[in-house]
């Protein structure tokens, strides 16, 4: 049954909190005519997000899906290549490999739908062969470049093994952590390290259902200087004198404006306040769902401290009498709005002819995982109301 999003839900999925200085922010853009690019915003956002995160430079761009591409770009990511994605993302990240001209090789996901490196390993072993110039897919013929990998929901990857990984057959990363601003790792090789900052490149989003949003925007973190360097002169129009328009490549008009570095600046100051609201919420729901037959919170990695931006359940047909359709249709009706999980990349229309390799936990998670409301606003009692629909709706 086709589901129209409500007007506005008792419960939506998910809304932005836009509060503490963001009107004084954006107020000082308008009133100084400092709107685009070149304002002191954009500087201190990336200067932030910086000391958020511990990373070494950041470049602030106009989404994530582009920072994806420039970084993909960076990594020397070109057409004819292929990049190992996971089948179990949002569809963005899998086509800006594509708008480079190169190809996603879908890997299947881990316990906690992310990136599987045993999988992967198992791929890169038995499927592959090195070269002088790198690792080649035996059955397309094409070389292999980067993986991709995506902290899915803001619950962090098993990185330290893909990093293992890529260092072995020379491959370079790029973490889309558009999900995971504020994750980090507790213990293990990269204790006390955020999501994001580990691989070559990793990739922020601030799209309005993000932890932090400023409507639309991206940000691009790396240890390289010179990196960072080349991605700020390619989202910037390429501009060699700026003064007398001499432009040597072709460059982007990817830059993130003023207006929404302020935005982004007001909201991380509250980062730190958002991931504790989403950690209590977190769990609230854990203690609420416990005793829900068919019903499973999906928990955090070991060793990890997610920001905990998405809340997702997985629904056992048979021990909760209904599907995970039925579930979100019956919630609907009550003005709970939850979603599915995204539909697999290697099902979509583009992407059903590339190579998807031994996909199994994937289909598992596409079928039973449905995402509850997790609006930083929401409150106790909403938490507590949609758990009690689930209980109530349950036909066992
Ligand atoms: C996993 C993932 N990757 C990439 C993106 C793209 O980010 P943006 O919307 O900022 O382009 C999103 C979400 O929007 C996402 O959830």
């Amino acid at each position: 049954m086709p589901i129209r999003p409500p007007k506005t839900a008792a419960i939506p999925l998910s809304v932005p909190c836009i509060t503490g200085n963001a009107w004084k922010y954006v107020k000082d853009c308008l009133d100084t005519g400092w709107v685009s690019a070149a304002g002191k915003y954009v500087g201190v956002f990336e200067r932030k997000i910086c000391g958020y995160t511990k990373g070494k430079h950041a470049v602030a761009v106009s989404n994530g899906t582009v920072g994806i591409y420039v970084s993909l770009k960076l990594c020397g990511v070109k057409q004819g290549d292929e990049v190992l994605v996971p089948t179990l993302t949002f569809i963005a990240p899998v086509n800006a490999v594509k708008y480079l001209g190169a190809e996603p090789v879908f890997m299947d996901c881990d316990n906690f739908m992310n990136l599987d490196p045993v999988k992967l390993e198992d791929f890169l072993e038995t499927q592959c062969r090195t070269e002088k110039s790198g690792v080649v897919n035996r059955r397309t013929g094409r070389r292999i470049k980067a993986i991709l990998l995506v902290h899915v929901f803001g619950n962090p990857c098993d990185i330290a093994a893909i990093m293992r990984l890529a260092r072995k057959h020379r491959l370079k990363v790029v973490e889309d952590a558009t999900e995971s601003l504020g994750s980090y790792y507790t213990d293990g090789p990269c204790k006390n390290r955020f999501t994001g900052t580990i691989g070559d490149f990793g990739v922020f989003s601030f799209n309005g259902n993000k932890i932090i949003t400023t409507g639309g925007g991206g940000m691009i973190v790396t240890g390289s200087k010179a990196m960072a360097d080349r991605a700020k002169y390619l989202t910037t129009q390429a501009k060699d004198d700026a003064v007398r328009y001499v432009h040597n490549e072709i460059g982007y008009n990817f830059r993130l404006t003023n207006l929404q570095a302020a935005l982004g600046v007001a909201q991380m100051e509250q980062l730190h306040a958002f991931i504790e609201i989403k950690k209590r919420n977190y769990r609230s729901y854990a203690e609420h769902l416990s005793d829900i037959d068919g019903i499973t919170f999906l928990g955090a990695p070991e060793h990890t401290s997610p920001n905990h931006w998405f809340y997702s359940v997985l629904v056992d047909k048979a021990a909760y009498g209904r599907d995970r359709e039925s579930l979100m249709v019956g919630l609907e009706r009550v003005g709970i709005q939850t979603r599915p999980v995204w539909r697999l990349n290697h099902l979509q229309k583009p992407y059903s002819r590339n190579q998807a390799y031994k996909i199994s936990r994937a289909l598992w998670f596409w079928e039973r995982t449905l995402n509850l409301p997790c609006s930083v606003s929401l409150t106790g009692g909403d938490i507590r109301r949609v758990c009690g629909f689930l209980g109530k709706l349950c036909r066992r």
